[in-house]
């Protein structure tokens, strides 16, 4: 009676290793007998009472091998039809075939114009300083000697923070003069590169928002010299070999003497004669020695140290490179107008 019952289930063993059913719908059937719910390995398990105690051990064991069995099976059956599943969907695709290009895309004009700027004075010593768009009101304009009443504050309209007479977006990265100059002691060699904000009507040549990159250099016995040379340097390198600058006399609250700096941009054609308006030279930054109020606004000994600064607008520069006619395209975004521009920068 005992031996029966074994080889029932070793009848069973080899009809689970036998079996080899194919596709989705059999596959699952051979689940449901063996492994589901109402399998027919359980009531197999049932019939222990009908086996002599020596025997019961070698029997759960022989009835376990049935379940292992169809468990096994179960899995490899799965897998292969994953298998083949997989190399339905690769049928008719040629794996040797070259891959589709992706488009590479390309730099913004200020990007590349910002980058070429910041190359061009890292190279002779100056480090990059980042600083807050959102600026206190101390260091954008007071301790850039442009206290509150002073009429200076009017040549740069201002967007304030909500509820606040104190908080700003910066109006010109010059507040990251400030900025340096508290926290740091001379010499100090720095260029800040940013965006900045002006509440300005917006049109072909002007935005409420620009980018602009600052210059400083403070340490003892700094001249007006150095300035030129240091800036002459920068044209010729920004320009080409043979561009000449000329520096006229202006004004800045936070510079004594203070200057602008036109490059020779030349009158070859009607669009030369439009942007320099007739005389070939283009105004393309501000600059002048640190006035020593500033200096001593900034925590910095002014009968020591002495400085130069200077201050220019990105888009400016870009459009003069690229002959942009409207500084708009500059903020659209506009695909066909980016993927003009490809550059190593
Ligand atoms: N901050 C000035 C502006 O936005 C530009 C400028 C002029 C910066 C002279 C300077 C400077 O550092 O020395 O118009």
């Amino acid at each position: 009676m005992a031996q029966e019952i074994f080889d029932k289930v070793e009848a069973l063993i080899q009809e689970i290793q036998a079996a080899n059913p194919t596709g989705k719908e059999e596959i699952e059937a051979f689940r449901i007998q063996y492994l589901g719910s109402k399998n027919v390995i359980k009531p197999i398990f049932g019939e222990i009472r009908n086996i002599p105690n020596e025997r019961k051990k070698e029997f759960g064991q022989k009835v376990n091998e049935a379940k292992q069995a169809a468990e096994a099976k179960f899995e490899a059956l799965q897998t292969s039809l994953e298998q083949a599943h997989a190399e339905d969907l690769m049928k008719g695709i040629d794996l040797s075939a070259p891959g589709e290009p992706m488009p590479v895309g390309s730099h913004h004009p200020v990007s590349i114009t910002m980058n070429r700027i910041i190359d061009i004075f890292e190279r002779i010593g100056f480090t990059v300083e980042e600083e807050r768009e959102i600026e206190d009101d101390w260091h954008n304009f007071t301790a850039m000697n442009t206290p509150e009443d002073h009429p200076a504050r009017d040549m740069q309209d201002t967007y304030y923070l909500k509820d606040s007479t104190v908080n700003l977006l910066r109006t010109h990265t010059s507040s990251v003069q400030a900025r340096c100059m508290t926290r740091q002691e001379p010499p100090i060699r720095i260029i800040a590169p940013g965006r900045v904000y002006r509440n300005e009507t917006i049109s072909a040549r002007s935005h409420c928002q620009f980018h602009q990159v600052e210059g400083l250099y403070i340490g003892e016995g700094v001249s007006f010299a150095d300035m030129k040379q240091t800036l002459l340097y920068f044209a010729q390198e920004m320009y080409g070999p043979d561009t000449r600058i000329r520096l006229r006399p202006s004004y800045f609250p936070f510079t004594e003497p203070s200057a602008e700096m036109d490059v020779y941009w030349g009158l070859k054609d009607e669009i030369d004669y439009r942007i320099t308006k007739g005389t070939g030279w283009l105004e393309i930054l501000g600059c002048g020695m640190v006035d020593p109020q500033v200096l001593e606004n900034c925590g910095i000994d002014s009968t020591k140290y002495s400085g130069f600064a200077f201050g220019m607008g990105i888009e400016r520069q870009a459009m003069l490179k690229y002959r942009i006619s409207d500084i708009r395209l500059l903020f659209e975004n506009d695909v066909r107008f980016l993927k003009q521009f490809k550059s190593a920068f």
